[in-house]
């Protein structure tokens, strides 16, 4: 493991911010991050894992401790079933063509998901119907403070809509270093309730489809949809869908009836954001190196060299913009590095 001071951090975030971080380094397993964490220059450190869901909006004091452990191995199985652990630096996309190529079901709705599997719990990463809970075993983690192992699953996590305790009671506490899901042999439960999976579907006329054509109809509506981040600076979703009550939810609809809105829990509604910023006028809308995607109003996007504070000054407007016009704010999806 090496230390580098004056890091450009560039090529270890999606939206391509020249971002600099004054210490560095890099971790391949366990025993280095361990290592790392008892550094005392190493305070107080940053995590970066695929770099998809945060935003430089100025450089980094923190020193950065990047994550980059890999590995991918079957820990136990049966006939019908296969726990898989997955180190927390291996690329998600690249855990599902794997799953993919092993005939395992479980994650194939959640192809082309940007990030590495180390982040996914995190945030609950969720596409097409399906949330990472739905097949996760457990993970490990190494405690920030002393470096202790731990082990915790489902329950431990409290996972919700892009949420988790990482997120909240935990954040900044842990770093995940490996990932077990639960993945089906046979007998795969394929989830196309989701209308747009189900066209693509039609329209190719798959009437009994596998894994594999779910994971193929999955990639061929994402990447007509949102844009690769390789070639235009982004981190896909940059705001939250809202959980909005149902009397609010309501008194909307009277306005708006094509108000494209889903029963959450209890009394509340998610209602869709992408709808809210394109019935702001705001999709596809560009200022300068910064704007709103023209197929999915819920992408912000680089299109050049833009700053952090750039896109963060542009999605601001666009949450006041909403908010103005429909009285609902808009949380970033995306983590704001300040
Ligand atoms: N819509 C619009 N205009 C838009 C975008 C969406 O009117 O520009 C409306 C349409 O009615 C559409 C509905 O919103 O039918 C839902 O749109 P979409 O299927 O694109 O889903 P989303 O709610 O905008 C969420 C996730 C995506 C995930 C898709 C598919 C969030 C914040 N985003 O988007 O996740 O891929 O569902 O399941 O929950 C990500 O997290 O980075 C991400 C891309």
């Amino acid at each position: 493991m090496t230390v580098l001071e004056n890091v450009s951090l560039k090529e270890f975030n999606t939206f391509g911010v020249d971002a600099k971080a004054s210490l560095f380094a890099s971790v391949k397993n366990q025993l280095e991050l361990q290592e790392v964490l008892k550094d005392p220059r190493f305070k107080n450190p940053f995590l970066i894992g695929g770099g998809s869901n945060l935003l430089f909006v100025n450089s980094i004091s923190r020193p950065v401790i990047h994550i980059n452990i890999g590995g991918i191995k079957i820990i136990d199985e049966n006939d019908d079933s296969v726990i898989v652990s997955a180190g927390a630096g291996i690329k998600w996309h690249d855990l599902v063509l794997w799953a993919l190529k092993n005939n395992y079901g479980g994650i194939e709705n959640l192809a082309l998901i940007p990030g590495n599997t180390g982040t996914a719990p995190i945030q609950n990463i969720g596409a097409y119907g399906v949330e990472l809970k739905d097949v996760f075993y457990n993970l490990i983690a190494v405690s920030i403070d002393d470096c202790s192992t731990h082990i915790f699953d489902e329950n431990d996590c409290e996972f919700g809509y892009r949420d988790s305790k990482f997120k909240n009671e935990w954040s900044h506490q842990y770093v995940i270093t490996s990932v077990r899901l639960m993945l089906q042999k046979n007998n795969h439960f394929i989830n196309t309730q989701y209308g747009a999976i189900e066209k693509t579907l039609i329209k190719k006329n798959i009437s009994n489809p596998s894994i594999q054509d779910v994971a193929d109809a999955v990639i061929e509506i994402r990447n007509n949809k949102l844009p690769n981040p390789k070639e235009l600076g982004n981190s896909g979703s940059f705001l939250k869908n809202p959980i909005v009550s149902k009397e609010k939810t309501d008194k909307l609809l009277l306005e708006h009836p094509n108000l494209p809105h889903y029963e959450f829990t209890g009394n509340f509604y998610k209602i869709s954001a992408g709808w809210l910023i394109e019935k702001s006028g705001l999709k596809g809308l560009r200022e300068g190196n910064v704007g709103m995607h023209a197929q999915q109003a819920l992408v912000l996007v680089n299109y050049g060299n833009a700053t952090g504070k750039e896109l963060w000054k542009f999605a601001q407007k666009v949450q006041q913009t909403v908010a103005q016009k429909f009285g609902i704010t808009l949380d970033p999806e995306v983590n704001i590095i300040e």
